[in-house]
């Protein structure tokens, strides 16, 4: 199957990061938002990027502009329907992706594959909302996307050996090493990277260390680029939270229980990052 033109749904912190990946590739692609504001804060976080990495000579000028050519925005689901991969990037709420999915069904030609960046939701019931679960597989990106080498592929017991292969090497071809795992919640990465994230939230509860230790710890002492509350600024903190609920509604293991201070952090608005404040401050 050839790829000529990539649709992404959401253009927040992930799916503007997936679109800028797929139209730096050489994508034609079209990123559609639910309102106005929300796709033009996406578009403009895209092209500061490409502003950026063309004021550090990484992209030439033309390439800017081309990369520019290829990513259009749209409020119009219906304007995805000639894609030939479209990824899903709302937030991880289930009932919002179980409306999506058989939308998305409808309008995208019968060949087209439907790819989800959900980081641990049931990939398997999207799946099986739609006519083509064997064309829906998971394509997780990591935060910054753009940056990040790594995407999961992720298979559900629906999924055709094809669609993997199409969408391994369309991984490739974004300049990223993919790894393949099944559809059980967490897959590879969040399933180690979220015990270790809510055990230094329960360190801090305990008042074992300070934030900036713990994270100095982390960083001098296993060289980590981050400690594990900047990475949990950076991530988000409703993004981690979901995707503990998420993986402990799965197993039942206390491991992936939330911890109170994060549950109270995310109900008062301290996302992390993205809303200026969460165990550091960003004002
Ligand atoms: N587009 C293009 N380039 C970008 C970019 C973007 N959107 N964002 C950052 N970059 C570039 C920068 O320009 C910089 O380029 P340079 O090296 O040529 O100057 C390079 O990336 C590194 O950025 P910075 O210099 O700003 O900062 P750092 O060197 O500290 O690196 C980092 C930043 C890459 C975020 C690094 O700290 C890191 O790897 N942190 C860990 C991130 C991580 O673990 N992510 C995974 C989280 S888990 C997840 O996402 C799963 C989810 O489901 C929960």
């Amino acid at each position: 199957m050839k790829i000529q033109k990539v649709g992404v749904i959401g253009c927040g912190l992930m799916g503007s990061g997936i679109a800028q990946t797929c139209a730096q590739a050489g994508y034609t692609t079209i990123v559609r938002e639910i309102s106005q504001p929300l796709l033009d804060k996406g578009t403009t976080r895209i092209y500061g990027a490409w502003e950026k990495m063309a004021s550090k000579e990484k992209i030439t000028k033309a390439q800017l502009t081309e990369n520019r050519d290829r990513l259009h925005g749209t409020l119009n689901i219906e304007d995805l329907a000639d894609c030939d991969i479209v990824i899903e990037a709302v937030l991880e709420n289930m009932e919002e992706k179980l409306r999506l999915f058989p939308a998305l069904d409808h309008i995208l030609k019968p060949e087209a594959l439907l790819l989800t960046n959900t980081s641990s939701l049931n990939i398997t019931q999207m799946g099986a909302v739609t006519r083509r679960a064997d064309k829906i597989c998971g394509l997780h990106f990591f935060n910054p996307a753009p940056v990040m080498k790594l995407v999961e592929v992720v298979k559900t017991i629906s999924t055709s050996e094809e669609t993997i292969e199409t969408v391994k090497q369309f991984a490739v071809s974004l300049g990223k090493t993919p790894v393949l795992a099944k559809d059980t919640a967490g897959f590879i990465v969040n399933f180690l990277l979220i015990p270790y994230l809510l055990a230094a939230i329960r360190m801090l509860e305990n008042g074992a260390a300070t934030r900036e230790d713990i994270d100095t710890a982390m960083k001098l002492g296993c060289g980590y680029p981050m400690g594990p509350f900047t990475l949990l600024d950076y991530v988000g903190l409703d993004t981690t939270l979901w995707a503990a609920e998420a993986i402990y509604e799965e197993y039942k293991d206390p491991l992936y229980a939330p911890s109170p201070l994060l549950r109270r952090m995310v109900q008062s608005g301290q996302y992390g990052r993205k809303s200026g404040k969460g165990f550091y401050d960003y004002k």
